[in-house]
């Protein structure tokens, strides 16, 4: 039988349970720290954490869907990638992390999901220097109303572009996330969806997502270098392109092409594929809303591979 315990703190007045399992689940969700599964509001990061007090770490975030961490093996390459780039060491083995994902999500009970995890540098008295101490890894299984984004894949969104004030390795998935904020909340003030960042004249990608604009039966998408996350959706979405008769062009383009272009849309994990429809005030891509459009197929193609995994 399920024991009911009252919350403190953030999730104040929720009733977490705890399973058979042992586990503490809510309907907020369950999450993961030192070593053990804990409730979403429970104290558990000690001030001395390196996450904490120099974003020193890397994250990823998976969706679920029906129960399966979608593209695990493509998530876990990229948080491997991106530890190797900061040269974190991991305690864990590559299956015994897949292992934990997968014990998370049962334990959490839910079906349609988001799986965020980070890797700090460890639990030590501050300093900058490398530690000699363990990594810490936090986990966090939250369920998701896919109505909302659901909203957005149909009506599409409003954008402004903003400078790109991001460091030059943006290809890795740094826990520092400040330019991605402060950019994000300029577009809310500004009364739209979200931002597209632009790099010395360049088009790179969206507060948390990549971008791509469809012309002429070419879908084009900034180069996965250094100056972008290179996105797992991206990543599948170039190689539904040529089943549903798009060219791709990986090379670097301007603001002034993607106003022009038939559409526009941004790719992400937790959005799917999206179209843009106002870019600065401007109507931009509205060809995207079409049924029969490139976007719209790149959409159902992209739901195709969720379902037969
Ligand atoms: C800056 C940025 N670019 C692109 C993406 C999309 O990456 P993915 O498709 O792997 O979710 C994200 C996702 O959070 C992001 O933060």
């Amino acid at each position: 039988m399920p024991i009911e315990t009252e919350q403190k703190g953030a999730g104040a007045g929720a009733v977490a349970t705890q399973n058979e399992k042992g586990a503490t689940q809510s309907a907020d969700g369950i999450g993961y720290a030192r070593g053990r599964f804990v409730a979403l509001d429970e104290p558990v990061i000690p001030i001395d954490e390196r996450a904490h007090q120099f974003g020193d770490g890397i994250y990823e975030v998976i969706r679920v869907y029906g129960r399966r961490p979608h593209l695990i093996e493509a998530h876990l390459d990229r948080f491997e990638r991106s530890a190797a780039a900061i040269s974190l060491a991991q305690e864990r083995t590559r299956g015994e992390l897949a292992q934990l994902i997968d014990d998370a999500i049962e334990r959490s009970g839910f079906s349609e999901a988001q799986v965020y995890f980070q890797l700090s540098r460890g639990i030590v008295k501050r300093d900058h220097p490398f530690p000699a101490v363990p990594s810490h890894l936090t986990m966090t299984v939250r369920p998701i109303d896919d109505a909302k984004f659901q909203g957005i894949r149909e009506r599409g969104q409003r954008m402004i572009l903003a400078p790109d004030i991001r460091w030059q390795w943006c290809y890795i998935k740094s826990l520092n996330l400040l330019p991605n904020i402060l950019t994000k909340q300029k577009a809310l003030d500004a009364g739209v969806n979200d931002a597209i960042f632009v790099r010395d004249g360049w088009v790179t990608e969206g507060t948390s997502s990549n971008v791509g604009f469809i012309s002429g039966g070419v879908l084009h998408t900034h180069p996965a270098d250094e100056h972008i996350l290179h996105g797992i959706t991206r990543q599948v979405v170039l190689s539904l392109a040529g089943q549903i008769g798009l060219r791709v062009s990986e090379t670097r383009f301007t603001p002034e092409s993607l106003m022009a272009a038939d559409e526009v849309f941004t790719m992400s994990t937790v959005t799917e594929i999206a179209p843009v429809v106002e870019i600065d005030g401007q109507f931009v891509g509205q060809a995207a809303l079409a049924d029969d459009s490139f976007v719209r197929r790149l959409q159902r193609a992209y739901r195709q591979t969720v379902s037969v995994h």
